[in-house]
């Protein structure tokens, strides 16, 4: 019994690893693909949307074709041309809008938290199986062969279920693609930091500023704050690097503008926290610009 529970442990180790050498080969290779691949992958991941774009998109594809599913029933009790061609239509549309939202779930599996990874891969799986099963229906509908459409779309329909239940699983449980804390809403009065002297050109400092950890840079004569934890799962950016005015984080590589936080490049869809700097005494104050 003892090494059974072992075997099932590795087996999810393993899972968990494949997983994540999946991910991080898609990662490394819009790393890599220069300034053009990490502006797809930002329109992927919903960084113009405030918001990630995957489960928008899939909202069109479940929605075409749960209701594409339901016209199937519906044209085995009653005979009707129409109804088959409102079925036919409706996962046709799923199909389409099934590739966008593939593309932009890559994206966002490419840097998915290390907890939620194997998850993420059986919903992906599931989810391409149903894709498949949709398009084999499909090329069955062209050549009128109905049985075997409607077959196909309702062995899709258990699949593409079992993958909508396992994405609820990865953003209600897991947390993927929710923002990773709360909006920060204090200090609201200057607040001392740290004296100033201790912040040297272009080195890091992370403080903790109203309960709340706040990231401390200086260029030249300037003094930045913006908060030390990343909104995308958490990294620490006091550890990120830092060029350009910005900062990027060590763990999947989302860039922020120090200036007010701004989201530069994803995967995070939000804004780091944004703190307003001054010096006073000798001591460098901040107070939290709201969000708004
Ligand atoms: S924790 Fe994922 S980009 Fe920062």
């Amino acid at each position: 019994m003892i090494s059974e529970r072992v075997d099932l442990t590795l087996d999810s180790d393993q899972l968990e690893k494949a997983a994540l050498d999946i991910a991080h080969t898609i990662h490394s290779a819009v790393m890599e693909g220069g300034e053009g691949t990490r502006k797809l992958a930002d329109l992927l991941h919903g960084t113009w949307l405030g918001h990630p774009l995957h489960p928008v998109l899939t909202d069109v594809v479940v929605g075409a074709w749960t209701i594409g599913t339901f016209f199937d029933l519906v044209s085995l009790f009653k005979k009707s041309h129409q109804v088959e061609m409102i079925a036919d239509a409706l996962i046709q549309v799923g199909n389409f809008a099934a590739l966008p939202t593939i593309l932009s779930g890559l994206a966002d599996f490419s840097t998915i938290p290390e907890p939620a990874a194997n998850i993420a891969l059986a919903h992906a799986t599931a989810n391409s199986i149903g894709f498949a099963l949709q398009v084999a229906s499909t090329r069955a509908r062209n050549r009128g062969d109905r049985e075997r459409a409607l077959s196909c779309s309702g062995l899709a329909f258990v699949f593409l279920t079992t993958g909508a239940y396992l994405g609820g699983h990865l953003a209600y449980a897991k947390k993927v693609g929710v923002k990773y804390f709360e909006d920060v809403t204090e200090p609201q009065e200057w607040s001392p930091a740290l004296e100033a002297t201790k912040i040297r050109e272009r080195e890091p400092r992370r403080v903790d500023v109203a309960g709340q950890p706040v990231l401390l840079y200086r260029q030249g004569n300037q003094i930045q704050a913006i908060g030390a934890v990343c909104p995308h799962s958490g990294g620490p950016l006091e550890q990120g690097k830092f060029a350009n005015g910005c900062v990027q984080c060590p763990w999947h590589d989302s860039v922020f503008d120090l200036a007010d936080g701004r989201v530069v490049h994803g995967p995070s869809t939000y804004a780091a926290t944004n703190y307003e700097t001054r010096i006073r005494n000798g001591m460098v104050e901040v107070r939290v610009v709201p969000v708004s």
